[in-house]
């Protein structure tokens, strides 16, 4: 039986699909980097799910009673509040967004040469972690690198490869765990809590302190509560509850779960001089610790999106519309990232595209040929993201080449995944004639954002 989403729409934002050939000239205006499209020449845009998402009337209602209190806003002791009940830590602050959290709490764990074990870092964290002198070190299971295999819980943390780091290292090497749920990186697939136990217990072994990475931390519940055994009968709160007793602390960037357009979080369970540290530090960088880089109606939305985030009915009907599109791709031929993940379906361009090497970039291949074909909005993750090795200046190859559709918070209807669906079908009728890319021009660093393509 279909279960609708748990809420009616007050209302709308148009949307308007330009003509084929203007479509044509805009993509080239825009050197074939999706990045530098405006959004009004966008039909349907899947490029992300961070601060891309629809509030809630009560959201809304709460932007008028913010308190805009430079000290002491009411609005920050409401996200407080909220941060308490949902998480069960003790101390928070805000920030302006998660790579604002990760500046501001990784100078404080990180020592030069020190690594960073998580299961797959994203890549502001990556960067924070690297500008601060350390290494970050994937140790995701190997289940996450074969599309086809149906694994539940594809962002685990790989234990014996964990612990077999940390041995070779010493525990010295190490500045603390980072685990990320979902882990976006791995194609927004979740962490068990059977797995986050194993990783407490190693932390505890080598005295390391744990943290989560905890931008989707209410997706990662919900899959939880769908696929481990055990689980079934928790709620979400119960479940996130668990998974947050397990870490020392977390960032997140609240443009996800928070279910807001802009904020974040550093919230540290019990260690006041951790907690003071990080508020000395905050203020140099975000903000005096009670707005932290936020607007007081900022503070009073995020304290709302925790609580409408971890309601089963709204979980149940963002992560069913994900299923819904991976489902409908499935059906259609198309190979993608399996199980589907909670935030994204990542289309296998790789296999999509068996035709376009590596070099000539399948996933941004695709990305251009879907906007071409209907207006829609998608993402390479793979090789062009990954860039070149610093050193040789050579392109390095990406283990996976995804086309990701990710789909925004409560912004569009079963409808709209049906266009992409059949959109991207058609592209797949004829995907013998899809042609590759090269890099005309590029920056050196995070050149995904800027750089100048063009069609071979
Ligand atoms: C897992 C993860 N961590 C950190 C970040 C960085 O957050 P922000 O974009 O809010 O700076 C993101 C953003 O996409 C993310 O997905």
């Amino acid at each position: 039986m279909i279960i609708p989403e748990p809420y009616r729409i007050k209302a709308v934002e148009p949307i308007r699909l330009i003509p084929r050939p203007e479509r044509e000239i805009k993509l080239r205006q825009a050197h074939y980097n999706l990045f530098n499209l405006r959004s009004e020449d966008v039909f349907i845009d899947l490029l992300t799910d961070s601060g891309t998402g629809a509030m809630s009337d009560c959201q809304w209602a709460g932007l008028m009673r913010g308190d805009e209190a430079y000290a002491g806003s009411r609005s920050y002791y409401n996200l407080e509040s909220s941060c308490r009940d949902v998480f069960g830590h003790r101390y928070f602050v805000p920030a302006h967004q998660g790579r604002g959290a990760e500046n501001v709490l990784f100078p404080l764990l990180i020592k030069p040469g020190q690594m960073v074990i998580g299961n797959m870092h994203f890549d502001t964290t990556r960067a924070h972690i690297e500008l601060k002198g350390g290494q970050a070190v994937d140790c995701v299971v190997p289940e996450a690198y074969d599309t086809s295999d149906g694994h539940p819980f594809k962002g685990n943390v790989d234990i014996n490869r964990l612990e077999g780091l940390i041995d070779r290292n010493g525990p010295q090497k190490v500045a603390f765990l980072l685990v990320t749920v979902t882990c976006n990186s791995a194609g927004g697939q979740p962490v068990s809590l059977s797995n986050l136990r194993q990783v407490r217990r190693v932390a505890d072994k080598y005295n390391l302190p744990l943290f989560l990475d905890a931008a989707r931390f209410a997706e990662n519940a919900y899959f939880i509560k769908k696929r481990e055994q055990g689980c079934e009968a928790k709620s979400i709160r119960e479940i996130v509850r668990e998974m947050f007793s397990l870490a020392d602390g977390f960032t997140m960037s609240a443009k996800k779960d928070g279910l807001v357009n802009i904020g974040g979080l550093i919230g540290i369970k019990e260690n006041r001089d951790l907690y003071n540290r990080v508020r000395a530090n905050l203020v140099p960088i975000e903000g005096f610790p009670t707005y932290g880089g936020l607007a007081g109606r900022d503070m009073e939305a995020l304290a709302l999106g925790l609580q409408e985030v971890v309601e089963e009915s709204y979980l149940q009907a963002r992560v069913g519309q994900v299923e819904y599109l991976g489902k409908r791709l499935l059906d259609a031929g198309i190979p993608i990232q399996q199980p589907v993940g909670g935030h994204a379906v990542f289309v296998d361009a790789g296999k999509f595209l068996p035709h376009i090497p590596y070099r000539q970039f399948p996933g941004q291949a695709l990305a251009i040929d879907l906007y071409l074909e209907a207006g829609v909005r998608a993402v390479e993750i793979g090789s062009f993201l990954l860039g070149r090795d610093p050193a040789t200046g050579v392109q390095i190859r990406s283990p996976l080449e995804f086309l990701r559709l990710t789909i925004p918070r409560r912004v569009y209807t079963n409808s709209h995944m049906d266009y992409v669906a059949e959109s991207l079908a058609a592209v797949h009728r004829r995907r013998d004639k899809v042609r590759g890319v090269r890099i005309v021009e590029e920056p050196e660093v995070l050149r995904h954002f800027t750089a100048r393509l063009d069609l071979l």
